[in-house]
């Protein structure tokens, strides 16, 4: 009988701490739905102790995401978990997860504290976590390069105070599967109360053999698997959890395993999130990547045409990838379009389907062929994640190689219109400047990015921003057939999510103000 490999997901944690991942207390709740959808078996929602925004997010994740378990991540000390137990204390399957490092190497330079005071670190934090929670994890913070003996008296003690999963994490990325695979045995073998625990893998991608060492941990005794969506997260990333779910599913007769993960939910997920983070993933990533299932050489083109086994060891609709065929035309109404996104899976209300049919009738104007790429980004696009504060009316830009440019940008706010122009280096530079001079709310430009949604002169361009403001940072995303007219939304994207979190916050200090705190 196949045994079932459990999906931890760490999205939201692991990966969203990395730079350029972060994000909003909305955004990190639609991205919880679109994990409960793909059917993943834990989500980790945060690390709350980490800032009262984090907490906050948790929270929302635990009261409103009901399926999966909601996990939250605590050091091992009294004041992390308590926070951790505040955040998640409502969810319908809580787990606290609490690690501390075990390695030499941590336990010299970063806490300083001999083997002993850590292991009884360790276990007193799996009791007070479990005196609040039923299910708690324990994690032992750069695993691999721990002395397996210790490691695995740590882990029997952490067991016997009542943790029921253990994480054998390789924080650096520094294993190599024919290391980490007998390494997880030889920590399993030495543990007399295993079949009191699950295990889990949760590997780094430092060297690029995360999803490789995932897998030599789950043929070595590991149940739970820890991972991300594009495998985001610190430095290289988190394995990629698409790539161990369809490694499970398409080498079965190498893997007797399975998991309850819906494939066909997986590249609406993975584009999910590059939408709220800007995060591209690489055209030639597997599963996800904009090329994993294109067949460019005509050898291999007419192979798949003959039988698509001769070159494609999973289909692209196994992965929930559509395929860019044409769709609709200018005389489409509105029921066939919300046919359509019935038929790509996006259940849109009354309010959503017309805002999508206006962009979709402007670019029907613009664009002769519409393919379903595009409805998916006007879609995406138009996801009502923070209220538009400000509003792009109008904007006209120019510029050459040889002066600065200048900027006309006219935006609305509620009843008001405001009217700014500018100069800068680069006709977006002269934008971004006008529209700074109408909020009165300068920002930092960190990163800019521009992405063809289909192929073809008359494609759609995705920009994406990361800008700061007061010292921190937002993305902005917007999607049009003009690269200006996409660049100005963008970054009025970004003003709104900043100022809508400045007005999030006073109203809490003015609420913890009239309650006497
Ligand atoms: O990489 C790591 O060790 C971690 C732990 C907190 C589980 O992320
Ligand atoms: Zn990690």
């Amino acid at each position: 009988m196949p045994e079932k490999i459990f999906i931890f997901d760490t999205t939201l944690r692991d990966g969203e701490q990395s730079p350029g991942c972060s994000m909003n207390l909305e955004e990190k709740l639609k991205m919880a739905r679109q994990l409960e959808r793909l059917n993943v078996d834990v989500i980790e929602a945060g690390f709350p102790i980490s800032s009262d925004g984090d907490f906050e997010a948790v929270q929302a994740v635990a009261r409103q995401v009901r399926r999966p378990t909601i996990a939250a991540l605590a050091r091992a000390t009294r004041l992390d978990i308590e926070r951790a137990w505040e955040s998640i204390k409502e969810a319908h399957k809580p787990r606290i997860h609490t690690f501390i490092a075990t390695s030499d190497i941590h336990l010299q330079h970063k806490l300083r504290k001999s083997r002993s005071e850590v292991f009884a670190q360790a276990v007193e934090a799996v009791r007070i976590a479990r005196d609040l929670c039923e299910e708690v994890e324990f994690s032992a913070e750069d695993a691999t390069r721990s002395d397996v003996n210790y490691l695995a008296e740590i882990f029997e003690a952490a067991i016997e105070a009542g943790a029921s999963i253990i994480n054998i994490p390789d924080t650096v990325g520094y294993s190599v599967p024919k290391e980490y695979g007998p390494f997880v045995n030889a920590v399993l073998s030495k543990i007399s109360n295993r079949n009191k625990a699950v295990f889990s893998c949760h590997c780094h991608n430092d060297l690029g053999l995360a999803v490789a060492n995932s897998l030599a941990g789950i043929e070595n005794g590991c149940r739970q698997v820890e991972c991300t969506i594009n495998g985001i997260g610190e430095r290289a990333g988190n394995a990629s959890m698409e790539e161990i779910v369809m490694a499970l599913r398409t080498r079965k007769d190498q893997f007797p395993y399975f998991t309850e993960v819906l494939t066909e939910e997986i590249y609406r997920s993975s584009r999910l999130l590059t939408n709220l983070t800007g995060m591209f993933v690489q055209p030639n990533k597997a599963v996800v990547g904009k090329n994993a299932f294109a067949h460019e050489a005509g050898i291999h083109q007419d192979g798949v045409l003959k039988n698509s086994l001769t070159y494609e060891i999973m289909t692209p609709q196994s992965v929930g990838v559509v395929s860019s065929t044409l769709v609709l035309g200018k005389h489409s109404g509105r029921h066939a379009l919300h046919k359509k996104y019935q038929e790509l899976g996006y259940e849109l209300t009354k309010e959503e389907l017309e805002r999508a049919y206006f962009f979709f009738t402007k670019l029907t104007d613009q664009k002769k062929e519409i393919y379903d790429e595009d409805l998916i980004t006007i879609v995406q696009d138009g996801m009502k994640i923070i209220p538009d504060i400000y509003r792009l009316k109008y904007v006209h830009s120019s510029g050459g190689n040889q002066e600065l440019s200048s900027a006309v940008v006219k935006l609305e706010k509620g009843s008001q219109t405001f009217i700014e122009s500018s100069h800068g280096h680069g006709p977006v530079d002269a934008c971004y400047k006008a529209i700074d001079k109408i909020t009165g709310f300068p920002g930092r430009l960190l990163d800019f990015s521009v992405n063809s949604v289909t192929k073809g002169k008359d494609a759609l361009g995705e920009v994406f921003v990361h800008v700061k403001f007061s010292g921190r940072s937002y993305t902005g995303k917007a999607a049009s057939l003009n690269i200006i007219d996409a660049s100005t939304r963008a970054y009025v994207n970004a003003v709104n999510k900043a100022i809508y979190e400045q007005l999030r916050q006073q109203e809490k200090a003015a609420k913890a103000s009239a309650a006497g705190e």
